[in-house]
């Protein structure tokens, strides 16, 4: 397993196999019925599928586990080291409307998405937490760049220099683009909060209609614990060499506020006031900072 090294690809770091095939990722042109899920890595893509794909098998898990692939939406980006599949490749072999998910930032989407109108679910989570998320990720993935200590990882994740790129160019970009390409743009922190009242805006979005009984269901099947066991949501399916589970989970501990066990009171200033400066042209309502 080779921890493969970022290029960038117009300015965004991207891991070396994604950046190579750049051409036919810019290319893809989606069918207007396929669905997009972005989010920044780490910030609750698992969830959020697991609720899409339920809300659209009226909440019937066995019709979700009969799906043809083991991790259910392909990524649009080549995520697996060859000879995995490559997202295009499975999503070529699948009829729309497809569930297609993204870490790449908005102004990397293939134009085609906007072209064809297509929905898109973003889903951001606040800084700090993403962080240590992303921090454990790249400890147990051995695919992704090596992490280092834990203070040099968060200067590299305030410079963007960790792999999809700067989250706060991540957020902004989905967020000023929310009204104009009708984006429902979703927070960690919410669904968390109401999973209940989330999962709802999500099937008004996507216009569907499940009974409020079937609601509770994918509430209940998508609780940290449930999915914590789901292999279809854990990705048991990647094989350890990649994902060295010894390390960490892929479902580690789904809380909000968990940063606070990780950041020092030294380096919480230096990123709040970093953070100011970062997001001071925009107003992004991200909760639980302090
Ligand atoms: P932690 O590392 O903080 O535990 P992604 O799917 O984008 O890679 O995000 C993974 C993060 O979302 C992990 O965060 C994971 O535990 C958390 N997560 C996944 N499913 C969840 C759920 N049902 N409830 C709460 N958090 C969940």
């Amino acid at each position: 397993i080779t921890r493969f090294p970022l290029i960038p690809v117009r300015g965004v770091p991207l891991m070396n196999y994604i950046a190579n095939n750049w051409d036919n990722i810019w290319a893809f042109c989606p069918d207007p019925s396929d669905l997009l899920i972005a989010t920044y890595p780490k910030a609750g893509t698992t969830w959020t599928q697991e609720i899409v794909d339920l809300l659209l098998h009226n909440g019937d898990a066995e019709a979700c586990k009969r799906a043809p692939t083991p991790v259910r939406s392909p990524f649009l980006e080549i995520v697996s080291p060859p000879p995995i599949p490559s997202g295009l490749d499975r999503l070529e072999k699948m009829d729309p409307p497809r569930v297609i998910k993204t870490h790449l930032p908005f102004q990397l989407v293939p134009p085609g998405f906007w072209e064809n109108k297509c929905k898109v679910i973003y889903v951001a989570r606040n800084a700090k937490d993403n962080l240590v998320s992303y921090y454990y990720f790249d400890l147990m993935n051995q695919s992704q760049p090596e992490p280092g200590p834990f203070g040099g990882y968060i200067h590299k994740f305030m410079q963007g220099e960790l792999s999809w790129g700067s989250w706060y160019d991540h957020v902004k970009g989905y967020w000023l683009e929310r009204e104009k390409r009708n984006i429902l743009y979703l927070f960690y922190e919410d669904m968390k909060e109401n999973p209940r009242r989330e999962v709802e805006r999500i099937m008004k979005y996507l216009d569907l209609s499940v009974s409020d009984e079937v609601v509770s269901q994918i509430v209940e099947l998508t609780s940290f614990k449930n999915m914590k066991e789901n292999p279809m949501a854990n990705y048991s399916c990647i094989p350890s060499p990649v994902f060295d589970k010894s390390i960490s989970p892929f479902m580690r501990k789904g809380e909000v506020g968990d940063w606070k066990n990780h950041f020092t009171a030294e380096q919480s200033k230096l990123f709040d006031e970093d953070y100011e400066k970062q997001m001071k042209d925009v107003d992004i309502p991200f909760r639980t900072l302090i």
